[in-house]
């Protein structure tokens, strides 16, 4: 076979392939869109589900924690702009308030970018680009906002430039000389009834104070379990709120609460009663062996939760003794999200009858 006839085999062996494989091509780069999305996509992905509302009858505070989904540590969905608007005012405007970061924790916040934009450019290539060099530039192409890191650089917050990339509120634990966990660096932009400036440097006992029955009933395993997780252990676990807002509040307002859980509604309508559930992660970080801890707000008002969950609510409700329902802020909405319940599983069981007749 000479040169010529060489090459045009090839060719033919090349064209045969392309032919063979040619009907499972789009196939494959669609699941690769799929699993990858751009800018596009993300504003018709629904927030990754936190846990369901169990409907536990007897009321303890629970750990209730379980392992990471790891790739889903930090998330993006089609509220990311909406949200990224709220969190580049309050950056902005109340800095103080949601972001403190104690001098000992600077390599751990820098590592936790380093984390943050990792995981953000394998995850979500599409809208997340970084170039590393002496420094590192990462870019968003949902925001058009360009970071630089790293190297020589230390005047930018690396925490600050991690929560204006994530969905997430990020924080940073160090242990303490008494082998406590302690809150060394925090951007909480979504708190409820705190804020960083005020409990920075806390340790995780005394952060929980008002929390009802937490010394009593999980503060050792929660000690133990910070303790033990290590860099191959994530875990997470899910928390919710219910709030009050008032039908003209704005997603500022909303999002942000740091004095109550209730405005100033006395006869919330069940779309102005907020179930408002926190998805939070835990990760030891394996160079400076401090733990970050994510948490994730995500809103749904009370007429939008699925039958089964509105009637775990109402049995969760009613069994908060009193103490906890006045923590917990019950008295405020309370009698009306129980009413809405009633009301609406009383008619999801006349249409079950009626779908039973015919
Ligand atoms: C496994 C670990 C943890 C558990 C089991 C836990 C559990 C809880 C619970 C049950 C509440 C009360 C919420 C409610 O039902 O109304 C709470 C509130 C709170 N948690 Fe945690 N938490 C954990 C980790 C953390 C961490 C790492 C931080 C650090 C920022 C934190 C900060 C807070 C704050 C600031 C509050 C509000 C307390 C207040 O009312 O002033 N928690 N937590």
């Amino acid at each position: 076979m000479n040169t010529l006839s060489c090459i045009a085999f090839a060719i033919f062996l090349l064209l045969l392939i392309v032919t063979r494989y040619r009907k499972s091509l789009p196939l494959r780069w669609n699941q690769h869109r799929a699993q990858h999305p751009g800018c596009n996509d993300i504003k018709r992905m629904t927030p990754y589900p936190a846990q369901p509302i169990k409907g536990r009858e007897r009321y303890r505070v629970m750990m209730d924690v379980r392992r990471l989904d790891v790739a889903n540590w930090l998330t993006v969905d089609k509220n990311y702009m909406d949200e990224h608007v709220v969190r580049s005012e309050l950056l902005q405007t109340e800095k103080k308030k949601v972001i403190q970061c104690l001098p000992e924790s600077y390599d751990a916040c820098l590592e936790a970018l380093e984390e943050v934009v990792d995981f953000l450019c394998q995850r979500f290539p599409n809208i997340f680009e970084q170039k590393c060099g002496s420094e590192t530039v990462i870019h968003n192409n949902m925001t058009g906002e360009t970071f630089t890191f790293g190297g020589e650089k230390r005047d930018v917050d690396p925490l600050e430039i991690a929560v204006r990339l994530t969905m997430e509120d990020l924080s940073i634990l160090m242990k303490n000389e008494d082998d406590e966990y302690y809150l060394a660096a925090s951007a909480s932009l979504f708190p409820v009834g705190w804020t960083v400036q005020e409990r920075i440097g806390w340790t995780i006992s005394k952060l929980h104070n008002p929390v009802p029955l937490w010394h009593q009933q999980v503060a050792n395993s929660v000690s133990k379990f910070l303790a033990r997780l290590t860099p191959a252990s994530p875990m997470e676990r899910s928390n919710y709120f219910v709030e009050v807002k008032r039908p003209d509040e704005d997603l500022f307002e909303i999002l942000y609460r740091p004095t109550s859980l209730s405005e100033d509604n006395p006869d919330p309508a069940p779309q102005d009663i907020v179930i408002r559930r926190e998805r939070q992660t835990f990760r030891r970080l394996p160079r400076t062996g401090t733990i970050v801890f994510g948490v994730k707000t995500i809103l749904t008002t009370l007429d939008e939760l699925p039958m089964q969950e509105l009637q775990n609510l109402a049995k969760e409700i009613k069994s908060w003794p009193e103490y906890v329902g006045e923590y917990k802020g019950r008295e405020v909405w309370g009698a009306k999200a129980l009413e809405f319940c009633e009301k609406k599983s009383q008619l999801y069981e006349q249409e079950k009858e009626k779908m039973g007749e015919v």
